[in-house]
């Protein structure tokens, strides 16, 4: 794959993984976090580029594709990944954290994709794939910051898909379930189900990219039960939810195996 990507949020979890899988692949990938140390890290580990971004600036974003393209050359794909879960009952969110979260999960996905559109609609060719979530789809106590932003990236990817499909760049959400990375540090798994690990994530970007679609949920099994959920009375669907225990995964987690998360995340 002779494809140049840049992908953000890619200092840990989903978005290292993704940065391996494609780097075996063959693509030259770029890699941005607001993490400097992690990031020059985790770039010296893949042998790559690795630089500095936040997502929530203009200016620092454009700079970080600006960077890029002239390390790697034109960019066929950004990856819009970084993100932040807050959990807990809404009414105990600071109004701060919930700026924070839509600013990320939101703003920056916004920001990179218009970005990303702007060095591509031109060349009339690319890719841009953004990090969304079952969690953009399936609504869960203890969750609904992070649902809402996520909810937004489903809603704004496809209606940016729609309006530049018949322009030579595509535009998908990768929607993951629960995935082990420090992100659901402190909380459970639904009962009797596996977390998925961020190398399927990455394997499901790789096979996104050599077949672009509007939409890919991963585990890919769980697509058809997500759309059967939806069409349930919300009774049924709320038994269902207990059964799997998530009507309390985000209420009832471990703040201590949280700490840490919670600590990286608000600074
Ligand atoms: N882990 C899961 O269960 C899961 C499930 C579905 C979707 N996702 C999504 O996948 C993406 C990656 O999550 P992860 O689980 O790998 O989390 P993670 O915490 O391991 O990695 C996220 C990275 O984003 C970076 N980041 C945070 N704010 C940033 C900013 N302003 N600018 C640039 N980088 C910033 C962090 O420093 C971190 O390195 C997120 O969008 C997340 O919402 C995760």
């Amino acid at each position: 794959m002779s494809k140049v990507v840049a992908i953000t949020g890619a200092a840990r979890g989903i978005g290292l993984a993704t940065a391996r899988a494609l780097k075996a692949k063959g693509a030259v990938v770029v890699i941005g976090d607001i993490d400097e140390a992690a990031v020059a890290e985790a770039a010296e580990s893949l042998g790559v580029t690795g630089l500095v971004v936040d997502v929530t600036s203009r200016e620092s974003f454009a700079a970080f594709l600006d960077r890029a393209e002239e390390a790697a050359g034109p960019l066929d794909m950004v990856v819009n990944n970084a993100g932040i879960m807050p959990i807990g009952p809404v009414t105990d969110e600071s109004d701060a954290d919930a700026r924070r979260c839509v600013d990320i999960n939101v703003h920056g996905v916004m920001l990179g994709t218009k970005l990303a559109l702007d060095r591509m609609l031109p060349r009339g060719g690319g890719h841009v794939i953004n990090m969304a979530s079952l969690a953009g789809v399936t609504f869960t106590p203890g969750l609904a910051l992070y649902n809402a932003s996520k909810a937004a990236v489903v809603a704004f990817t496809e209606a940016t898909r729609l309006e530049v499909q018949d322009r030579g760049v595509h535009v998908s959400a990768v929607l993951p379930t629960f995935t082990n990375t420090e992100l659901v540090a402190g909380t459970r798994s639904p009962k009797g189900m596996k977390n998925c690990e961020p190398e399927d994530i990455a394997a499901a970007v790789v096979e996104l990219i050599g077949r672009p679609r509007p939409q890919v949920v991963v585990p890919a099994k769980l697509a058809r039960q997500v759309r059967l959920g939806a069409l349930l009375p919300d009774r049924v669907r709320q038994a269902i939810a207990r059964r799997y225990g998530l009507d309390r995964i985000f209420l009832d987690f471990d703040p201590d195996a949280r700490k840490a998360y919670d600590a990286r995340i608000r600074t």
